[in-house]
């Protein structure tokens, strides 16, 4: 049986590619690693959780006595990597648990890896990273596979340095890598720490929407859906030693975003348009801010055939309607362990 290690699937967009892949592939061994810290609860993932093809196991990528025994236990043919620290702004207030978890981590299931895959013949190590590699754009152009890196934050750079430490493994000891550079994503079970949840939640509180700096930063959003989509694809038509940037195509000024999710808020919630509008804020800017990020996806296009499939208002208006209809998973992330993990590490 072909066997998976998911790492980071009880998170945002490991929940929505855990779910895909363990119901299209029913004969793929899917295992899920997790260490469930504030962003992993397995709640999002209640519905796949007695599939006979599907197994969680809680644990550290930074643990490499665990990994080893990991990979005895299912000898993995590959791994899919999405652990991490994600939030800019804990990087900023504790770069270190970003260094340890991001580099650190990804080095130990790197050696893990290769210390257990003595043929590396079907094997693959898939790394999933982010588009903040490539640092800041001015009004025009896009990121390519080709830009070279310029990190501006600790989460950026910590990313940035995982996705060399792939590449080295690969070009050092002959590591089957890919890696793939994603834009925003945004869409049901994201933790309200990042701005589309953020927003949402404090809408439906009537809360101020804090929006940093101008409001004039520029993001380029993706379904997550279509990013577990394009993560599929790659990992089985991807060629080793490759990297793909995926993109919604789908570039908003943060206050123009805001705006629209005022609206769609006021109108499911059946208020007068332009209620939401006035909890608007704007606050002191987030330290060395990139200002636009846009992908150039087409390497995925023309290779793979991808694009994404959700339109933004479609996704927007069904990312608003989730986070309305599940206020249990709004009060379960933000109460209870995840208020403990937070004092422990970040207070
Ligand atoms: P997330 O923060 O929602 O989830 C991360 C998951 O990793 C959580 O379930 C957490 O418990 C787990 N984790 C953290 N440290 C761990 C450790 N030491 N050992 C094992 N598990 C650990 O993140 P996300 O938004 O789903 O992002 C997933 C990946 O995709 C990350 O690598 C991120 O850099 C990348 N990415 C995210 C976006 C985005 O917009 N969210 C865009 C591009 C790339
Ligand atoms: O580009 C991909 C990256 O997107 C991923 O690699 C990261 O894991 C993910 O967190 C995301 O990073 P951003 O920093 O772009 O996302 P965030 O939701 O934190 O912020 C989006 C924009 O909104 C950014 O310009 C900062 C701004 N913002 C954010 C928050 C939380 C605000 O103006 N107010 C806020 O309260």
């Amino acid at each position: 049986m072909h066997s998976i290690l998911i790492t980071g699937g009880a998170g945002f967009i490991g929940t929505h590619l855990v779910k895909r892949m363990v119901k299209k592939y029913p004969d793929y061994k899917i295992v899920n690693l997790d260490l469930l810290t504030y962003a992993g609860n397995l709640e999002n993932l209640r519905d796949i959780e007695n599939a006979p093809n599907y197994t969680f196991e809680k644990g550290d990528i930074r643990d490499a006595d665990f990994l080893q025994g990991l990979f005895v236990k299912y000898d993995f043919d590959s791994v899919i990597h999405l652990a991490a620290e994600s939030h800019v702004d804990r990087s900023i207030s504790n770069p270190m648990a970003f260094i340890e978890t991001n580099i650190v981590g990804t080095v130990t299931l790197l050696n893990a890896a290769r210390s257990h895959w003595k043929d590396l013949i079907g094997k693959k190590f898939y790394h999933i990273s982010t588009d903040e590699v490539y640092g800041s754009l001015g009004d025009e152009g896009f990121f390519t596979e080709a830009t070279p890196y310029d990190p501006r934050s600790p989460y950026s750079a910590s990313k940035a340095s995982s996705d060399m430490l792939v590449r080295a493994y690969h070009h050092t000891f002959e590591m089957p890598i890919i890696v793939s550079n994603c834009s925003n994503n945004y869409g049901p079970y994201q933790f309200p720490e990042k701005l589309i949840p953020l927003m949402i939640h404090n809408i439906k509180l009537g809360k101020t929407l804090p929006v940093y700096g101008d409001g004039l930063y520029t993001r380029d959003w993706l379904w997550v859906e279509d990013h577990a989509a394009a993560i599929d694809l790659i990992y089985h038509e991807g060629k080793i030693g490759e990297t793909y940037n995926i993109g919604g195509n789908n570039e908003r000024k943060n206050i123009e975003l805001v705006h629209t999710l005022c609206d769609i808020m006021d109108e499911l919630m059946g208020k007068a348009i332009g209620t939401s509008r006035q909890l608007i804020t704007f606050v002191k800017d987030r330290p060395g801010h990139d200002r636009r990020y846009a992908i150039d996806a087409s390497k995925l296009k023309h290779e793979l055939d991808w694009e994404p499939l959700v339109d933004p208002e479609t996704g927007l208006r069904k990312t608003a309607e989730w986070y309305l209809e599940n206020q249990n998973w709004l009060d379960a992330v933000t109460s209870g362990a995840y208020q403990r993990y937070y004092a422990e590490h970040y207070e």
